[in-house]
Formats: C-alpha cells, sequence, structure tokens
C-alpha cells in the first residue's frame, strides 16, 4: 500500500503552483484502471509523447515572429521525441507491442473552445497546452508510489521535464497575451480550468492517458 509520505514526496517534485493551476486532482478510480490496464496506459503514453512534439513543431512552423517561442518549442519537441523513445524502449523490454489506438477525447475536448482570430487563438493553444502539460505531470506523480521501480523512475525524470513544459506554456501564453491583458488573461485561465476539470471529472467511455472517470 501507498503511504501517505511516499505521495507527499512525489508532490514535492511537482512545481510550485501546478496543483492549484489545475481545476482538479485525478480521481483514484482512474488510477486503479491505469494501474489496471499497463498495456494501453504505456501505449497511450507513447501516442501523447509523439503528438506533444508534432503540436511543438507545428508551433515552430506557424509562429515564426515570436523568438521566444521559438526557442521553447524546438526545446520541446526534441525532449517529447526523446520521451517517446524511452516509452517505446520500456515497451519492447516489456513485451508490449505498439499499435494505433483512437485519440482521447481529452486534446479534442479542450481545443473546440480555441478561437479563431490572433492573437487569441495563440493563447488559448498555449494555455491547453500549459493544461496538458499540468495534467501530465500531476498524472505521473499520482502514478508513482504504485509503480515498480523501473517505470517509476523513469516518470519521476517525466515530472521534472513535463513540470517545466507546463511552466513555458504558461510563459508564453502570458506573453503572447500582453502585460496589458492581465484580467482578460485569467479569465481565460478560469475558464480552461472549469473545462479542463469536467473532462477529469466526468465519465469516459475510453480508458486512456489523459481520460475522465472510468465509465
Ligand atoms: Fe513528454
Ligand atoms: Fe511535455
Amino acid at each position: 500500500m501507498t503511504s501517505s509520505l511516499a505521495v507527499s514526496s512525489v508532490e514535492s517534485l511537482l512545481p510550485d503552483g501546478l496543483l492549484a493551476f489545475l481545476g482538479c486532482s485525478t480521481p483514484d478510480s482512474w488510477v486503479e484502471a491505469a494501474l489496471a490496464n499497463p498495456e494501453l496506459l504505456l501505449i497511450d503514453h507513447a501516442q501523447c509523447e509523439k503528438k506533444a512534439a508534432s503540436t511543438a513543431m507545428s508551433l515552430l512552423y506557424r509562429y515564426v515572429d515570436f523568438p521566444e517561442l521559438l526557442k521553447c518549442m524546438a526545446q520541446l519537441a526534441r525532449e517529447e521525441l526523446l520521451h517517446f523513445e524511452q516509452v517505446l524502449k520500456i515497451m519492447e523490454e516489456r513485451g508490449i507491442v505498439y499499435r494505433h489506438l483512437t485519440a482521447s477525447r481529452y486534446a479534442e475536448g479542450l481545443r473546440r473552445h480555441v478561437r479563431a482570430k490572433e492573437p487569441e487563438r495563440l493563447v488559448d493553444i498555449l494555455i491547453i497546452g500549459a493544461f496538458i502539460e499540468a495534467r501530465s505531470c500531476e498524472r505521473f506523480a499520482a502514478l508513482i508510489p504504485h509503480l515498480d521501480a523501473s517505470l517509476a523512475r523513469f516518470y519521476r525524470g517525466l515530472v521534472k521535464s513535463e513540470g517545466r513544459h507546463y511552466e513555458d506554456y504558461l510563459m508564453l501564453a502570458r506573453q503572447a497575451c500582453g502585460e496589458a491583458d492581465s484580467q482578460a488573461f485569467a479569465s481565460r485561465l478560469a475558464f480552461f480550468a472549469a473545462r479542463e476539470a469536467e473532462l477529469i471529472n466526468t465519465r469516459d467511455p475510453e480508458f486512456r492517458f489523459h481520460s475522465g472517470v472510468p465509465a
């Protein structure tokens, strides 16, 4: 069984403010489903790393006049692809075969709220990036106390890098929004925090890395 000491030592790896940024914690029922579906968890995790790299690449193509974004996204894309390779290696060691999975409802459930006009579009995409990274980080931390030593070690490293990605996305979103608009920015953060919490706290027919309450 998990000791409260183990949980709190994992939580200390999370960036300050991350848990408050998220509107809710991962439900225990999701952690139980993840432990009952280790293959699905790793395959979808691999998929998420690949998708994170591709999102960063598409931002590199679209927003060439935002130097800070280019710098952060180039590094992020490399790190996510490295994570992808690392998950593939772990899957191979465990005899898990990579296969295509349908996408979770999560990312699309956030992206459907992206505004069409710039710079609002970019602000929303970056805020969503911050939520996806923050949730990933929180879920890795929630899983660590229950995992075998080698997967726990790997996920500890990921908590640190995904925590940094959350901070980078949030910093870029703030810059894209502009200092003068701090109230508009805060209300957009609150809007996405509520949407994200709905996706996490409502029943979800498909188990995935970012799925809601198991149906
Ligand atoms: Fe990653
Ligand atoms: Fe990340």
